[in-house]
């Protein structure tokens, strides 16, 4: 094998209550990269489609987490990369995430699997220190891991996956502008009071029994953020209009996805995440704002291989 083309999810960090500490991807949203493996040791980017991002390795995230890879492997090849982005940078489904830890995911076909997940979690991570300053984990996790997962502990780094319930499904409003991760991290209070930090640690906890054991209204009582959503939220419009359209058509909650703007809500079953997708479309429809939206399953295998195949040259 020296050419091999991956599908890396979208992903959905925070799920309200985690805020940087849980996430999961999405089945049908995800970028596809296609590597060649190259005789030079060096790594380079040839085509990126979908979006504008640096060619310069040094820039790309999937440049940086490439380079560290083969350093670390001491590899005895080089390798080049395509990008095709199916959703924009700074739209809160860890588009940085998905090249960062498909490029890891990747590099470690070409390297017969040398790393576990967690460490390929960590290569990603530096390219989330490129893109927004920050060594934030859940998106990285949930696009590595598939289905949902925590972040247990940053130092040392622990990961671990949740169970995904049968008929749990998301919708994704994504208002087309951008904001910056970066932007978003610096509104966030660096303190809050034990009465929120309980509240809040208490959904966590009541989040993940509930899908653990699938009960639905366990995770409706439990999506809920008393930190990042009340202190971003004026970043993206619309958001309580979305938020109170998509509760009455029967999701089982609603935040920001990652750092926004793009909003999601978790429904049982399709036939309410599709009601769902029609409120956010009719709230939005009036606005005057561009906006895609997306109904999916969630990914429950991470990134994963679409082709592979040997070019003899
Ligand atoms: N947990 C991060 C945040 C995700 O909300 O800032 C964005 O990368």
């Amino acid at each position: 094998m020296n050419t091999i083309t991956i599908f890396a999810p979208a992903t959905v960090a925070n799920v309200s209550c985690g805020f940087d500490a849980m996430g999961f991807a999405l089945e049908t949203l995800g970028d596809k990269m296609t590597f060649t493996k190259t005789a030079s040791k060096k790594i380079t980017i040839s085509k990126i489609e979908g979006a504008e991002l640096p060619f310069d390795t040094d820039k790309n995230v999937a440049g940086v987490v490439a380079q560290a890879m083969l350093k670390d492997s001491n590899a005895a090849f080089g390798v080049n990369i395509e990008i095709y982005k199916n959703f924009k940078p700074g739209s809160g489904l860890g588009s940085s995430a998905a090249s960062a830890s498909g490029t890891a995911f990747a590099i470690n076909q070409f390297l017969n699997n040398k790393y576990t997940n967690l460490e390929l979690v960590k290569f990603a991570m530096l390219g989330e220190i490129a893109a927004c300053g920050s060594a934030i984990a859940d998106n990285v996790a949930a696009a590595i891991y598939g289905g949902f997962i925590l972040v247990r502990s940053y130092e040392p780094l622990d990961i671990i996956s949740i169970p995904t319930p049968k008929e749990l499904m998301v919708t994704a409003i994504h208002p087309q502008i951008e904001v910056k991760t970066a932007d978003a991290r610096k509104v966030i209070p660096s303190k809050i009071t034990l009465k929120t930090a309980i509240a809040q640690w208490a959904n966590v906890g009541g989040l993940i029994s509930g899908l653990h054991t699938e009960n639905y209204d366990l995770i409706a009582n439990s999506l809920v953020d008393y930190v990042a959503e009340p202190a971003r939220k004026h970043l993206i419009p619309y958001f309580d209009e979305v938020k109170e359209s998509s509760l009455k058509s029967g999701a089982l909650g609603v935040g920001i996805s990652g750092s926004g703007p793009t909003i999601f809500a978790l429904s049982k079953g399709i036939e309410t995440a599709n009601k769902v997708a029609e409120a956010m479309q009719k709230t939005y429809s009036e606005t005057g704002i561009k906006y895609e939206i997306h109904v999916s399953k969630i990914n429950e295998t991470g990134s994963k291989i679409i082709t592979k195949w040997n070019i003899i040259v």
